[in-house]
């Protein structure tokens, strides 16, 4: 049995050290594992017709929060970057996080900087707080070593690792304990709860005084400490706040808040039966998309967990590896442990704090001149409003970091692009300037170059030439 193959693998491990923390571990797979056998045998997916939207006075428009909080409560907050996930979807081989964004800056360093200028602007010590994983661990120090003496404080921990199951056997992938990389996975950034309190960190911050976690994504530049949603926080006494944003065509599958049974919860497309998943991706039925910014209530999360527990939502993710496996891995959301809390919210912000990295077009847009970096923040560009972003698609050739690294020599001035859509084998030179509608279109088994500094204004580059 699985269970049994994981106490082998234990077995392949000689230093005590190394064997209590990968037992640990194991002990907490093992109960999600069983959670999932089981609740795939009662199919407890969740009742559609009990769902419905969040009832108006658990969702809270942020223009009607006027009080910010004071520098007595935002110092007892900590900053929390989910900094753990693989990148599959970008071909990241280390952390998505220490890739460059402005001028040598990489998103950990902007995050820094970001909470540098709040502790110096209102004379506090909020402390930053980095979850990493087995995959992003060494970046991630890498590029943080350079702040050990910084006037900000800065925690890591590492995530959970678990083993990837094979899909035609159900017996874990990984061979030792020690087997290849690609024989584990970081469950989802739902394990930040079990992984925080493992660490020791959690008790570290209650200790120090901290209540209130903000929570969100290192790929989020937009997710800044924001002093009107804590103090909203703390007068409403609410025990957890999850930031919402209006959906738009790009974001139909991502998770949203709803109201289940009277409580609010988050709903992912993975647990959708079947046959509504078409009214899921409606913008019509569901309108709010989750942005994975939280605000938890430290206290609180510290009581579930020593008492009943977190039993987040499991989602099973299939894998398909290159070497023709098939494995499954099991993971969590952070945001699904809402229905834990006593008394939570909704907060619908707008759209500029929502600015996530999922492919090399969003990383264009971070990069490109339709923003400026002030301590740290991404901000649009005045000519640009957010609601007139330009679409950026870009082709199969640019799906993979190293390509699209390799395909633009600078990246291009596009304060004034609506749309691009780039396809087949193009590289772009330094400084081209992109206006209005460009398309660029290599035909299969042909190359377009675009010159230095070309300017491109609603121009059709089709075919296979050297301009
Ligand atoms: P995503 O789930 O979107 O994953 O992460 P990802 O790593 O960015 O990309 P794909 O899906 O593999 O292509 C949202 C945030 O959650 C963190 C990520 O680092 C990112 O900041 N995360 C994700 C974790 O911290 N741990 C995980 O196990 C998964």
């Amino acid at each position: 049995t699985l269970s049994s193959e994981i106490d082998r693998l234990l077995n392949t491990l000689s230093d005590p050290a190394a064997r209590k923390g990968f037992e640990m571990e194991m002990v907490s797979f093992k109960q999600m594992f069983s959670r999932y056998i089981s609740s795939q045998e009662q199919n407890t997916k969740m009742e559609w017709d009990k769902i419905s939207p969040p009832p108006a006075d658990q969702l809270i428009a942020y223009d009607s929060l006027i009080q910010q909080a004071d520098s007595k409560s935002l110092n007892k907050l900590a900053v929390l970057k989910v900094n753990g996930g693989l990148g599959t979807s970008m071909g990241i081989k280390g952390a998505k996080s220490a890739l460059e964004v402005r001028s040598g800056a990489t998103f950990l360093d902007l995050v820094v900087q970001q909470v540098q200028h709040l502790n110096a602007t209102m004379n506090i010590d909020v402390l930053l707080v980095i979850m990493t994983s087995f995959k992003t661990q060494a970046d991630t120090l890498k590029v943080l070593k350079k702040y050990v003496n910084d006037s900000v404080r800065i925690l890591t921990f590492n995530q959970s690792r678990y083993p990837r199951v094979l899909q035609d056997t159900m017996l874990p992938y990984p061979r030792t304990a020690e087997d290849e990389l690609r024989t584990w996975y970081p469950p989802g950034h739902g394990d930040l709860f079990l992984s925080l309190r493992r660490s020791g960190v959690l008790d570290q911050l209650l200790s120090e005084g901290k209540e209130y976690l903000f929570v969100s994504n290192s790929d989020n530049l937009g997710a800044v400490v924001d002093p009107a949603i804590l103090q909203h926080l703390i007068e409403s006494d609410l025990e957890f706040l999850m930031e919402v944003t209006n959906k738009t065509k790009a974001d139909l599958q991502g998770g949203t808040l709803v109201n289940y049974n009277g409580s609010l919860r988050l709903l992912e497309l993975g647990q959708v039966p079947f046959e509504h998943r078409e009214d899921f991706k409606s913008v019509f039925n569901f309108k709010i998309l989750n942005t994975n910014n939280l605000w938890i209530n430290i206290k609180a999360l510290k009581r579930i967990m020593d008492n009943e527990g977190l039993n987040l939502d499991i989602m099973e993710k299939t894998r398909y590896l290159d070497n023709g496996e098939v494995v499954i891995q099991l993971e969590t959301a952070a945001g699904s442990a809402i229905k834990h809390f006593k008394k939570a919210h909704g907060v619908v912000v707008p759209r500029k704090r929502f600015v996530p990295v999922k492919n090399c077009a969003d990383l264009l847009l971070v990069k490109s001149d339709i923003y400026r970096i002030e301590n740290g923040n991404l901000v649009a560009n005045d000519h640009r409003l957010f609601q007139t972003m330009p679409t950026i698609k870009l082709g199969e050739k640019f799906k993979n970091i190293d390509e699209f690294q390799s395909r633009f020599k600078t990246i291009p001035r596009i304060s004034e692009l609506d749309h691009l859509t780039v396809t087949g084998d193009v590289h772009f030179g330094r400084a081209c300037d992109l206006r209005g509608t460009v398309i660029v279109a290599a035909t299969e088994g042909k190359a377009i170059e675009v010159p230095d500094g070309s300017v491109l204004e609603n121009r059709l580059l089709a075919g296979s030439l050297n301009m």
